[in-house]
């Protein structure tokens, strides 16, 4: 770190040691801090913004006043190191390692199976081992309250809440026998299924044993007087005063300068919109910020106080008031709840959340609804200002003068007769900003129900908080009553009014959402005047509105016992953990940016085009190249060798040439010798274009202009266009479906370093294909492919996005390493890897189905179009695997599909787990849900009448059995109680109006290997070392999907010898070369055969040795061995399934087998808010014989998940030019903790067996996404129901994902219905819907 002026010595402890900074750099977090600096790369970073919880670490501070001490977890990756001056930082390194001692919170994490890729997993323990600081013993609640913040792209996060429970005092109970009967309530288990895990074993949490705060802290808090302290960094200065007096002065020197208290709203700007403060304040050290002073009319609160303490104070005084005086404590109390995570309450400041002023903040209109004000301070004195509408002036703008400081908070005590309430809608329901929030506040004459006094305050209504003041006028000196409110709605319809393209989109959801929440505030006001006796009527029961039920529930995972015979060393079909589990709870696993710098090592920042079409007529990198740390600017021009790759005849520019063809594809790149150097210096490219005509950016422009990526592909069997003369019915539909961001929580990363001789490379990524990435990365150099090593060692997660753009990546990176001859890193933000990489396929599907009026589908024409974006990729293969399961789990005798990849100018998009079956087969089971809605029939009988039986045939001519569909089919229907809950689901739709319970079942079969013959090979390398340990290595890569740990199982069972003698260092190309994808489900099944075929020669090898001297050990075998010459090294080789697709023909085989399910979701929907809740999951899958339940019950969950994701929250966004709007997780929702379904149970097939892979088993790592859309289509059933209740019944379109928004407005309430709709075509959308 560079200075230009002196500073103070920053002091600090991080894991128990003493840290002093002579240079502080305000720039600086404590992410990089600890990463770079310490190296303890334990803590990670997904996504930069406080958005991830994977850098979550635990603060501590003693406070002098009170003389105690505080822990609280917080995102690492915004805390400025300069605000951690005297406080103790705890890190997963400093609670546990492999070396010493785990933690339990550590082993009970990896023990339940709750880490797979494990780049979450230090970010889950941190959260959880900070509540256990505070509370030893806590309830659900608060585990899923400190998890909430915490992102898992792998887990379903079933098995990490399960490992935290095991810390409650009231876990033991299965409670899941179905009904959610179990222990507690007199369910019986006489039969005890086995368990992933036995919690028996658990080392037990003993809080003494933990880290103590350091005491030379303490002292230094109690003896030194506090010093103004000041640290200058490269470009930013930072002053924490420690008195008002001198806090109010700098502020009126420096009224520019902002006042980090949290630093979540200023810390994102400086991270993501490059927003410079020459100066920043740290009023963190001033007593009078945080103050709390009570009076007779309420309390004042320092401004200070982060928004965790304001909870617990209001808490604190909700407990000690009658209810009438907090009425205003209680909303801020359920409002402060749904706030942020508890990482982003633990720092973020009152004051700064009223200051920042966000259109929708959640705070701010329930103070100003609750008639707050501020204290504020200048050097022209104090005064106070209220917060009403005439606060917030425009978009994140106070009447505040700069130079003002917020000193304190006054929130009054409510009146008798005064009633405060919050409500709030969000993308997802916890840790997401919401769509709109608002705070209502009505004062009634005493006894009357006249209204004296009434405030509405809304958020995400426009620029500002907003005040519906006509709204309140209209009601105010009025009685409650059904005509003052219909007017008031009326009114509010007129008030509330949002340009229809309006920033942020969603206007007709939002305008109706305010219409929403008026009318539930209607209901509380009208059941509190009922309980208060001023009004006495009934309230018609199916009017109630009841919160949404939350507390995840023990599930179940059913799975088959080993038989007594195998012996106890045999590993295979038991559920071992994966073997990484532990290194990556404690941060000792080493993923790709954990490396240490290499010596002169660079950093590369991408420059990306910020048009859609256009060509460049410059690349200006003169400014650049002026930057610090700033060594090279690299160019398509640098490139030695290939400056394109090539398939099915379309070439992709590696670094664009002369033309860009969307917005983020990548220009150029910028080496320089720290991270944040390179970003700069990549601003600083100035690029110039020349914009071309028309960019495509729709799937509808696509067709129009017809641009296409050839093959387009057709497949069809019988004859489509009779059958459907000869049908009862013919019906027609359509569906969209929109894409998916892989969001691996590991962004893309790669370190390339040049040997020095011979043009010789070494390659780190994280690749899923590594012989694909050295291919790439010779070609670009132009040297053959044995001057090029790549290594995997982990991903911290794939999903299908990590083959063909990480090879480009590190082609990129690989030219900047062989042109300036340094190392060279590569490790993309969140945001660059978001607009970068592309995603999932988006899809528009069309469909006409004849049908009986016995329910039998005859005929059934579909027509799919995908976005491919900007370059084929694998778009055209994704085209071809949506028409070869057109026929899911259904045998339609007569069946046609065309398929296309539409061209357009959007970021390419790529395989993502399912490879367009998710997409398909979602449009086919959406057309059967149609014709049960056209007949009046239940969705499940159409599909029961239409399912393959017995020896079956596909539309491809492929034989196959389908008893396992049908057992599976059955066994979940049986294990879900379909038929009682579907009658009790009906029966809860009659008693409420405004909350529908929906049910779906869903099948699935799906085809596992790859149809490209070739692709189905694998090769290992087993090495046998003198001492008896064992290296294996094989051409399949670790992402989380626990590879490595069946493979060791397997070489366990071939060699006879326990797993712990067998280690799995990496993937690389050096040892087993020529390797195929870790992809289509299909890693286990090639690799395991290639690792038990060199297991089995060696073990012929071995046999005369064995027979020599029968007793062993093995260790002696070896040795012996070793000293009669033979071999202990052997390849094994897997020649694969020969498997084709004649498109010509249409037939073939292109899969290996199928694996087979079944899965029903029930959800309560709230119609006038869109949220809802999955109430349970009964999943059931026929995976053959599972080589460990643990991992597949992992991939089972895990994909569940993000196909429920998928399917119902998340949406990429791109703006009318092209660029993508959704660029993290403060934008881009993917499923957290509260998505799971409370009651979630898994099973898997007993009796099946697979004779086409090993030990007979099957892949599991893509089917169950689709099982996801369990959940689509029981919110389509609750929506149907709430449909009906207004006259609305047959088919209507819902389309993908089903979110909030569309779920709620497809429910036709009367109330939401009022919202004018603004006619597409009539104005230009805020976010093009492509
Ligand atoms: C991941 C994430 C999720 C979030 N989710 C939500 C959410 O769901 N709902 C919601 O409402 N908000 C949410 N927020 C916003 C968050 O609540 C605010 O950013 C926060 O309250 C700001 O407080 P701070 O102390 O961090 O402000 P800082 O970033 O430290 O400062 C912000 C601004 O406030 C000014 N300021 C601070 N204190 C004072 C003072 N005493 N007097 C005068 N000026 C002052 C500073 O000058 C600065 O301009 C989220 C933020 C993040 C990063
Ligand atoms: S990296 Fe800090 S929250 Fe994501
Ligand atoms: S294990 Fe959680 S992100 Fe991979």
């Amino acid at each position: 770190m560079s200075t230009s002026q002196p500073g103070d010595i920053l002091c600090f402890f991080i894991n128990g040691k003493k840290v002093t900074e002579q240079h502080a750099d305000p720039e600086t977090m404590l992410l990089s801090f600890l990463r770079e600096k310490m190296r303890l790369t334990g803590t990670k970073s997904g996504c930069g913004g406080g958005g991830c919880g994977a850098c979550t670490v635990m603060v501590s501070r003693y406070q002098p006043a009170t003389k105690t001490i505080i822990h609280f977890s917080a995102n690492a990756c915004l805390l400025p190191i300069c605000q951690l001056h005297g406080a103790a930082v705890t890190t997963v390194e400093g609670i546990g390692s492999t070396k010493t001692r785990i933690h339990p919170v550590q082993e009970r994490i990896a023990k339940a199976h709750g880490s797979q890729c494990g780049f979450c997993t230090p970010g889950m323990v941190m959260a959880m081992y900070t509540l256990l600081r505070n509370k030893p013993q806590p309830n659900m609640e608060d585990i899923q309250e400190a998890l909430a913040g915490n992102l898992c792209r792998c887990t379903g996060y079933r098995p990490i809440v399960d490992g935290c429970r095991t810390f409650c005092e009231e876990t033991n109970c299965c409670k899941a026998n179905g009904s959610g009967n179990g222990c507690l309530n007199g369910g019986s288990h006489t039969d005890e299924p086995e368990r992933l895990f036995d919690k028996d074993e658990f080392v037990q949490l003993d809080p003494t044993q933990e880290l103590i705060f350091p005491p030379e802290l303490l002292l230094m808090a109690e003896r030194e007087t506090p010093q103004t302290l000041s640290f200058h960094g490269e470009r930013m200065s930072w002053i924490s005063p420690v008195s008002l007096q001198e806090l109010v002065q700098l502020k009126t020197r420096n009224p520019k300068a902002p006042l980090v208290m949290g630093n979540t709203n200023i810390g994102p700007d400086i991270k993501f919109k490059g927003v410079l403060h020459p100066l920043i304040i740290s009023p963190f050290r001033v007593k009078e910020l945080f103050g709390v002073t009570h009076t007779p009319k309420g309390v004042w609160v320092g401004a200070g106080c982060s928004l965790a303490e304001v909870r617990s104070l209001m808490e604190k005084l909700a407990a000690q008031f009658p209810q009438e005086k907090t009425e205003l404590f209680r909303a801020l109390i359920q409002q402060l709840g749904n706030l942020g995570s508890v990482q982003i309450r633990n720092v973020a400041s009152l004051g700064g959340q009223i200051i920042s002023a966000y259109p929708n903040s959640d705070l701010n209109p329930v103070l100003a609804a609750g008639k707050c004000k501020v204290s504020v301070i200048s050097e022209g004195g104090r005064r106070e200002v209220p917060l009403d509408q005439d606060f917030f002036v425009g978009f994140c703008k106070t009447v505040l003068k700069p130079e003002e400081i917020i000193v304190s908070v006054f929130i009054p005590f409510t009146r008798k007769g005064e009633l405060v309430r919050v409500f709030r809608q969000a993308p997802r329901k916890e840790t997401s900003f919401a769509t709109v929030t608002s705070g209502m506040r009505v004062f009634f004459c005493e006894g009357s129900r006249v209204v004296q006094d009434v405030s509405v305050y809304y958020g995400g209504m426009g620029a500002t908080t907003v005040s519906a003041a006509k709204t309140c006028a209209a009601i105010v000196s009025r009685p409650w009553d059904d005509e003052t409110l219909s007017r008031a709605y009326d009114v509010l319809l007129d008030e509330l009014v949002l340009p229809p393209s309006a920033p942020g989109g969603k206007v007709e959801f939002r305008r109706s959402l305010t219409l929403s929440f008026l009318f539930k505030f209607n209901l509380e006001v009208l059941q509190k005047l009922r309980e208060t006796k001023v009004i006495t009527d009934e309230p018609p029961a199916r009017m109630k509105i009841q919160p949404l039920p939350r507390e995840i529930q023990p599930g179940l995972q059913e799975f088959q016992h080993v038989s007594s015979d195998q012996s106890e060393q045999d590993p295979v079909g038991r559920p071992i953990m994966h073997r990484s589990a532990l290194s990556q709870a404690t941060g000792e696993a080493v993923y790709c940016d954990d490396m240490p710098p290499i010596d002169g090592e660079l950093f590369l920042s991408l420059v990306t085009s910020a048009r859609a079409h256009a060509k460049i007529t410059g690349i200006d990198a003169s400014e650049a190249l002026k930057l610090p740390g700033v060594v090279d600017v690299i160019t398509a021009k640098d490139i030695p060798g290939k400056k394109v790759r090539a398939s099915f005849g379309y070439d992709e520019d590696v670094l664009a040439q002369s033309e860009v063809s969307c917005v983020g594809q990548m220009v150029c790149a910028v080496v320089a010798d720290t991270r944040e150097h390179a970003k700069r210096g990549a601003y600083a490219v100035k690029i110039s274009y020349e914009d071309l005509p028309d960019p495509i950016f729709t799937i509808e422009e696509a067709v129009e202009k017809a641009s296409y990526f050839e093959p387009r592909r057709k497949i069809w069997r019988g004859d489509v266009t009779e059958a459907f003369k000869t049908v009862d019915h013919v019906h027609e539909g359509r569906i969209k479906l929109g894409g998916q961001e892989h969001f691996y929580m590991e962004t893309q990363s790669m370190l390339a370093i040049p040997v020095g001789e011979e043009t010789e490379f070494n390659l780190y990524v994280s690749t899923q294909w590594p012989t694909l990435t050295q291919d790439a990365v010779a070609e670009t150099l132009g040297i053959p492919a044995n001057r090029v090593t790549c290594h995997v060692k982990r991903m911290g997660g794939a999903f299908g996005g990590k083959v063909t753009k990480t090879s480009i990546l590190a082609s990129i990176t690989a030219v900047a390493a062989w042109k300036t001859n340094r190392a060279v890193r590569c490790v993309l933000e969140r945001g660059d890897d978001m607009l970068i990489t592309g995603a999932r396929h988006p899809v528009q599907a069309t469909y006409k189905v004849g049908f009986m009026n016995d329910g039998r589908i005859l005929a059934a024409d579909f027509e799919y179009f995908t976005n491919a974006g900007n370059t084929i990729d694998e778009s055209v293969l994704v085209a071809e695997k949506i028409l070869l399961h057109l026929d899911n789990a259904y045998d339609i005798p007569n069946l046609r599909g065309r398929s296309a990849a539409c061209r357009t100018h959007l970021p390419s998009n790529t395989a993502f787990r399912g490879f367009g079956v998710p997409q398909s087969l979602l449009v086919v089971e959406n057309m059967v849900n149609d014709v049960a809605m056209k007949l009046g029939r239940p969705a499940h009988q159409i599909r029961e009448i239409n399912m393959y039986r017995g020896p079956s045939v596909t539309h491809y001519n492929f034989a196959f059995s389908a008893e396992n569909l049908l057992r599976c089919w059955d066994e979940c229907k049986a294990k879900a109680e379909f038929d009682a809950r579907r009658r009790a689901a009906d029966h809860f739709n009659q008693q409420n109006r405004w909350r529908k319970r929906g049910m779906s079942i869903i099948p699935i079969k799906y085809g596992i290997a790859f149809a490209e013959s070739f692709l189905n090979q694998a090769a290992a390398l087993v090495h046998i070392y003198k001492d008896g340990s064992v290296l294996v290595t094989h051409g399949g890569t670790e992402m989380g999907q626990g590879i490595h740990t069946k493979m060791q199982q397997v070489a366990s069972r071939e060699l006879n010898i326990p797993p712990s003698k067998i280690y799995i260092s990496e993937t690389s190309t050096n040892t087993v070369p020529n390797t195929c994808p870790s992809a289509a489900s299909f890693g286990t099944d090639a690799n395991g055969m290639a690792v038990q075929n060199a297991c089995q020669i060696l073990h012929q090898r071995l046999k005369p040795i064995r027979e020599k001297n029968p007793k062993g050990p093995w260790e002696k075998w070896i040795n012996d061995a070793f000293f009669e010459k033979i071999s202990l090294s052997a390849t094994g080789f897997y020649r694969g399934h020969d498997l084709y697709m004649d498109w010509e023909k249409m037939e073939g085989q292109p899969y290996a087998y199928y694996t087979f399910g079944a899965c029903c979701s029930e959800v309560e929907l709230d119609c006038l808010s869109g949220d809802y809740r999955t109430l349970r999951t009964d999943l059931v899958v026929d995976i053959g014989r599972s080589v460990n339940p643990s991992v597949d019950i992992g991939q089972i969950e895990g994909a569940f998940i993000q196909g429920l994701g998928l399917y119902t929250m998340e949406e990429l966004k791109f703006s009318p030019s092209g660029l993508l709007y959704t660029r993290g997780p403060s934008q881009y929702k993917i499923p957290a903790v509260c998505d799971v379904p409370l009651h979630f149970n898994i099973y898997l097939l007993p009796d099946s067996h697979n004779p086409h892979a090993i030990y007979s088993s099957k892949g599991i790592g893509e089917p169950t996404l689709f099982l996801g859309s369990s959940v689509f289509f029981a919110i389509k059933d609750a929506v149907a129901a709430a449909r009906s209740e207004s006259g609305l019944v047959g088919p209507f379109t819902l389309n993908s994902p089903a979110t909030p928004e569309k779920a709620c407005l497809a429910c036709a309430l009367p109330l939401t219905q009022k919202v004018p709709v603004s006619k597409p075509g009539s104005f230009k959308p805020w976010a093009l819907d492509i």
